[in-house]
């Protein structure tokens, strides 16, 4: 069993944009800017925002944090949107979900501007997207295609099974591992809440993509011995032997599954840290495409 390792692979990502950034930089071209709108104060939200702002220092890009109050009208929310549209110096926008109940987060993401939709949530991303055009691919899925090809991971012929279809991981992820590219080429199956047999489905599975948001759901007894298992999700877990009073889980039972397969991901460490590192390489051909 290998791991999947996001902080060797993400720090490579994150390497080579660097040097990109600093020889674009060098060549006179503007510094890539990324802006990230946080409305409210939910704790897991305001952690993943530090980190993306963090990385783009790292890489040596522009991060703006624009925090709005929970109580924001959906009207602010859209002018601060269409300034940042207008905004010739930002490459970039982030609205960092989930967004209170009172404003429709598919109003807000079909109004950032497609040349600056670096989470590539708008619909037109995901329109060309699936019809293979050159896009901006959701940071989550295309992270976990940036660590199936750092691994050489064999995709072509293989049956992935993705458990969960969000618009924003489980639906973008089936798409693209069914498309006829490299990584890709797989016989897709998308299981959700209504699926049956899902243990059955699962046993057939070469490669599992779990990212339903349940810790632990994906067992051993579910898992084929030598698949590859991608775990997407991040829960926070009431854990009084931490500092901050949580640990973070995944979807898998990693202690159990893990010696079954042939490549696992971790959680902490796995898929989160890849999507930082996408977020980042979208932003940064959003600015060279200007
Ligand atoms: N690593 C990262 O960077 C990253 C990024 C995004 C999300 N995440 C994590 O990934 C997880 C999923 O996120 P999401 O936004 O995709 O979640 P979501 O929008 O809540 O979607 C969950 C999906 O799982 C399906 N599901 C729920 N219970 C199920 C069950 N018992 N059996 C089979 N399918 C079931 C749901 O089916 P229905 O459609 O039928 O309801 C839905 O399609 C969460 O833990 C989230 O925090 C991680």
């Amino acid at each position: 069993m290998q791991i999947l390792d996001g902080k060797i692979v993400s720090q490579a990502v994150k390497d080579a944009i660097k040097i990109k950034t600093e020889a674009a930089k060098s060549a006179g071209k503007k510094t890539p800017h990324l802006a990230a709108i946080l409305v409210g104060s939910n704790g897991a939200s305001e952690t993943y925002v530090a980190s993306k702002v963090k990385s783009c220092e790292e890489v040596g890009f522009k991060s703006s944090l624009i925090r709005l109050a929970d109580t924001i009208t959906e009207a602010e929310l859209i002018t601060a949107i269409e300034e940042l549209n207008a905004d010739l110096d930002v490459d970039g926008i982030l609205v960092q979900l989930p967004l209170p109940k009172q404003i429709s987060e598919a109003k807000i993401i079909g109004l950032i501007h497609p040349d600056k939709d670096v989470d590539g949530f708008h619909p037109m991303s995901i329109g060309k997207m699936v019809q293979g055009l050159p896009t901006f691919i959701p940071a989550t899925p295309y992270g976990i295609l940036l660590m199936l090809e750092h691994y050489k991971i064999d995709t072509k012929g293989k049956h992935a099974v993705v458990i969960g279809r969000s618009n924003i991981v489980g639906r973008p992820i089936s798409i693209l591992l069914s498309r006829n590219a490299y990584p890709g080429n797989c016989t897709v199956t998308v299981c959700h809440s209504h699926t049956h047999n899902l243990k059955e489905i699962c046993l057939q599975a070469d490669i599992i993509v779990a990212a339903l948001g349940i810790p632990g759901f994906l067992t051993a007894d579910m898992v084929k011995e030598n698949a590859v298992v991608v775990d997407v999700g991040i829960t926070r877990v009431k854990d009084d032997t931490k500092k901050s009073g949580f640990a973070i889980k995944g979807d898998v039972d990693f202690a159990n599954v893990a010696p079954k397969c042939s490549y696992i991901t971790p959680v902490p460490g796995g898929v989160g840290l890849m999507t930082i590192a996408a977020l980042l390489m979208n932003t940064f051909n959003a600015c060279e495409q200007k």
